[in-house]
């Protein structure tokens, strides 16, 4: 059922706010206590993890790479993510005190289970984050976090993606409070940031669509995109670069902006649409200034330059052609912001080229083979 919308991707798109409310849900106490219980691996055995490595495909390994940022900033322990099907055929190092989560939407995808089955004939302890109660690799799992996005339908991943970087923080927040790596208050306030996006993502949803709707139409004839973002903005351009590819047929590639001089800034010529995840620009002045200059250095070039940053930065409205304004927000809570605009953006230019958005050529919801 989809509700009254055209497509079950735009539905899914329109849950993205309470797709993070519902996983915040039940899972701190009003004293920002963290209660996950639910996961059943002893606090003691939370307080050995000494590593952790994220196996994942698709949206969901973007998601563990979003978390990368948050957890190794919050709990000072390595975080590696892999592709699922590249892990397991490397000899991963794997130890007793190693968490690997493998992160799933549907729980059903073969090279995920495959790197968790190989994870624990190794002895390491794995935690799946999935959206799908009762699937394979949350059987296989030791300990499940469920993400309470609800049933996705649409091939493309959207609201899913923004539960799996909300379950994966409230994981790190957890590890934070056991191995006693932040203040009590800082884990309050972090929560209380949390608890702030699903409001700020309805503000996108609400102010932005039209504005990227028309960005869409001017740019059906574009036959390629690139999107680039630094720190958290680099997971979240190589999603919006997966979308766009993925329902619109539209080539593209998502890069981190500090990569542009060593090699990609060769494909600029005249026209050339580039998305830009431009960072805060309170708190890390220097990657804000950075990532303007990377806006400088395109746009010199003839692009066509979409700017993805908060209200209120002159910088990108003096700069870029078109800017997605996001609300302020924390850098590490910004994904779940940023992403927005470019999921629509996706969906609005497969609707343009009149694209069947929920079930695009070639690729299933799930997929099953290795
Ligand atoms: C992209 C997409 C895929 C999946 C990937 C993993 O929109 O849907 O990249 O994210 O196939 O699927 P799950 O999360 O079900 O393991």
């Amino acid at each position: 059922d989809k509700g009254g919308w055209e497509s079950y991707m735009d539905k899914e798109i329109h849950e993205d706010p309470a797709s993070v409310s519902d996983t915040l849900l039940g899972r701190y106490d009003d004293k920002g206590h963290l209660d996950l219980d639910e996961v059943h691996i002893d606090a003691d055995v939370f307080r050995q993890i000494d590593k952790i490595i994220v196996v994942a495909c698709g949206t969901a390994s973007y998601a563990g790479l979003v978390a990368k940022y948050a957890i190794e900033h919050w709990v000072r322990i390595p975080v590696e993510v892999e592709l699922a099907h590249e892990f397991r055929y490397r000899d991963p190092i794997l130890t007793s005190r190693t968490l690997v989560v493998a992160i799933s939407q549907s729980g059903e995808t073969m090279d995920t289970l495959m790197a968790l089955r190989h994870a624990r004939e190794q002895g390491s302890r794995v935690l799946a984050i999935c959206n799908t109660q009762g699937s394979t690799i949350p059987r296989e799992s030791d300990a499940v976090l469920y993400t309470h996005a609800g049933p996705e339908v649409a091939v493309a991943s959207t609201k899913a993606f923004l539960a799996q970087i909300v379950a994966a923080y409230l994981l790190g927040l957890y590890l934070a409070q056991v191995k006693g790596t932040m203040y009590r208050d800082e884990i309050h306030q972090t929560i209380d940031s949390l608890k702030a996006m699903p409001s700020k993502i309805q503000w996108v949803l609400d102010t932005q669509s039209e504005k990227v709707q028309e960005t869409a139409a001017r740019m059906i004839d574009a036959r390629s995109f690139l999107f680039l973002g630094r720190h958290v903005g680099y997971p979240v351009a190589m999603e919006g670069a997966l979308k766009l590819k993925e329902i619109a047929y539209t080539f593209t590639e998502g890069f981190a902006a500090g990569e542009l001089k060593h090699g990609p800034i060769a494909l600029v010529e005249p026209g050339e649409p580039v998305v830009v995840i431009v960072p805060s620009p309170r708190g890390r002045d220097v990657l804000h200034s950075k990532v303007i200059s990377a806006i400088e250095e395109v746009k010199a070039r003839g692009a066509f330059t979409i700017a993805v940053a908060e209200e209120g930065d002159e910088d990108a409205g003096r700069y870029a052609d078109v800017v997605f304004r996001r609300p302020q927000c924390p850098t590490l809570m910004s994904p779940l912001v940023d992403v927005v605009p470019l999921q629509l953006f996706a969906l609005d230019m497969a609707q343009l080229k009149g694209l069947d958005v929920d079930k695009p050529r070639n690729l299933a919801k799930s997929v099953t083979v290795e």
